[in-house]
């Protein structure tokens, strides 16, 4: 079912890192179904602050990925990134990773991360390709990428996912 829209929500994104683990991990902790960084986290501790340090360190403490949070009232209700791939010479911007709060989806609140990570990319005048990648049963980031702007090139990646490109980084 839709959940009510809530006229009292002050919806704001920002980066987000380390020191942000303890919101991070309450998110993450609340997520019926958590998909992103399974790995990462698989048979650790989540009451163990090195367990969240350790996910924030092979992510953004890479250097290659950018974490995006967004946060209504200060209540962490969404999270985004972007992975910088570098080949050569070349970098592309994948958009990656988006998850919103169980309560919360079905609102467009998708929207906010999309716009935040074209806002970055903006602010660090990245020049190179901009992809996303959406698994072929997952219609709700389908029709969240296709009303962003993204388009299938019907080009697959390497986990089967299949690659959506912006027509216009906009
Ligand atoms: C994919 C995801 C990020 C989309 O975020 P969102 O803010 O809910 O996006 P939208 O509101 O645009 O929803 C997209 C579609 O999902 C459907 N939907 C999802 N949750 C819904 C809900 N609770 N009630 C009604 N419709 C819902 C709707 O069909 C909607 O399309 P519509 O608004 O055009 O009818 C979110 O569903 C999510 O976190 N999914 C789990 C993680 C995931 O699969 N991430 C993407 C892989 S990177």
């Amino acid at each position: 079912m839709r959940p009510e829209f809530d006229r009292n929500a002050q919806i704001t994104v920002r980066q987000i890192g380390p020191e942000d683990w303890e919101a991070y991990r309450d998110f993450y902790m609340s997520l019926r179904d958590p998909h992103h960084f399974r790995g990462i986290l698989a048979g650790k501790d989540p009451d163990d602050r090195a367990t969240w340090q350790g996910l924030f360190d092979a992510t953004t403490g890479t250097g290659d990925y950018v974490m995006f949070g967004m946060e209504d009232r200060k209540r962490l209700i969404g999270q985004s990134g972007i992975q910088f791939l570098r080949n050569g010479d070349q970098v592309t911007a994948l958009l990656a990773g988006s998850e919103i709060a169980d309560d919360r989806r079905g609102q467009r609140l998708v929207d906010k991360l999309y716009q935040a990570r074209r806002e970055y990319l903006r602010s660090i005048n990245f020049q190179g390709p901009v992809i996303t990648t959406i698994s072929p049963g997952n219609t709700n980031s389908r029709t969240a990428a296709e009303r962003n702007g993204f388009s299938n090139t019907g080009r697959f990646d390497e986990h089967g996912y299949c690659i959506y490109v912006p027509e216009d980084l906009g």
